[in-house]
């Protein structure tokens, strides 16, 4: 691995829950890279454990989850030379290791800004906060970057936003706060989890532009979780499809919009309009319903609402295969292809 074009290299990422001395999968196997500068797109619908797979890494799990992974390295680059960190050597979800790099590396937008606000504290004041405890940089000087970094983010009369209260502000405001939050610290890798889904269609622009603006502008790197295809198509590099915890498909934007293999990633682009639906042409949905992941007795999971499923498929565990340079594909119709990890 080439840590300077690699920030970010997931293997074997596997998370479970335990409810009721059940344990649960939820996440498995996850692998994928993120290359530095880039944005990936993390798609697949309600459920299938794009959360799960983002909070596994931020550490943000609770109590009842199990998260194992072969590794998951962060490679900071700071001032041209790369420094290692072997994520899943971690002893806890808030040792010493994990703060330091929430913040200044790597940090999170949740989709629901008003759960990452506090009602009762200025936004201005939020948003310093993380700075004071990284830098321990003075109120006033804390302040100062606040004000520049409303500017940046485009909050309109940012002296006198700063002393507002959360719900004086409009939900696509709220989210630029949310989003001020995580990078007042100027932070390498941006994950954002849906950050748009509540709100309008033109802020939800705005913010994507912004997102996209900080990317190319700036060389963050960015891990985009959204259901929305069009987000996707505009924003992305590279696309990751998550079904039922497992990464069904990955590759460039190229591949998975004019090559997509997986019938699953097929299925998810046919359901979503991408360009607008021609007069008189219906949006397909995806055939039968996700299982629930307690009741999934192996092989393939997409096996129960695959057009092509054979008895082979549910069967045994499907490797990975490489259909061309980079792009991978979880599926047995490829498997004249070369297997990979
Ligand atoms: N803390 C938890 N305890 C038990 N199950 C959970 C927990 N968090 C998420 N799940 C389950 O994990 C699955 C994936 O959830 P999630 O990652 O949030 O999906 P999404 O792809 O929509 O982000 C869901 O079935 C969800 O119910
Ligand atoms: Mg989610």
């Amino acid at each position: 691995m080439d840590t300077k074009e690699i920030i970010l290299d997931v293997k074997k990422l596997n998370t479970s829950f335990i409810s009721d001395k059940k344990e649960v999968k939820i996440v498995k196997d996850v692998s994928f890279q993120l290359k530095r500068g880039t944005a990936l797109a993390v798609v697949g619908e309600s459920g299938c454990g794009k959360s799960v797979t983002m909070n596994s890494i931020m550490r943000f799990t609770g109590q009842n989850a199990r998260v194992k992974a072969e590794s998951i390295q962060y490679n900071a680059l700071r001032d041209g030379k790369i420094q290692e960190y072997h994520m899943e050597k971690f002893k806890s979800n808030n040792c010493a290791e994990m703060r330091a790099l929430r913040g200044p590396d790597m940090s999170m937008v949740f989709q629901d800004p008003m759960s990452s606000l506090n009602p009762v504290y200025k936004v201005g004041d939020q948003v310093a906060e993380g700075l004071i405890q990284h830098t321990g940089m003075s109120k006033k000087d804390a302040r100062a970057k606040v004000l520049d970094m409303f500017k940046k983010l485009g909050i309109p009369d940012p002296e006198s936003r700063i002393d507002c209260y959360p719900h004086q502000f409009s939900g696509g405001m709220k989210q630029r706060v949310v989003i001020a939050i995580a990078m007042i610290c100027n932070p390498e890798l941006i994950i954002c989890d849906e950050p748009t889904t509540a709100l309008d269609v033109t802020i939800q622009a705005q913010i994507m532009e912004l997102l996209k603006g900080l990317q190319v502008n700036e060389g963050k790197s960015i891990i985009l979780i959204t259901h929305n295809m069009g987000l996707v198509a505009e924003m992305a590099d590279e696309v990751c499809v998550m079904y039922m915890g497992r990464v069904v498909e990955f590759g460039t934007l190229e591949d998975i919009f004019d090559h997509p293999s997986h019938p699953y990633t097929k299925a998810l682009l046919r359901s979503v309009p991408v360009l607008g639906l021609a007069d008189g042409q219906k949006l397909e949905t995806i055939p039968g319903i996700t299982p629930n992941p307690a009741e999934l007795k192996g092989g393939c999971e997409f096996a129960g609402r695959c057009p092509l499923c054979e008895e082979r498929c549910k069967a045994k565990d499907i490797p990975t295969y490489e259909v061309s340079a980079g792009h991978r594909v979880r599926c047995l119709q490829y498997d004249s292809f070369k297997e990979v990890d």
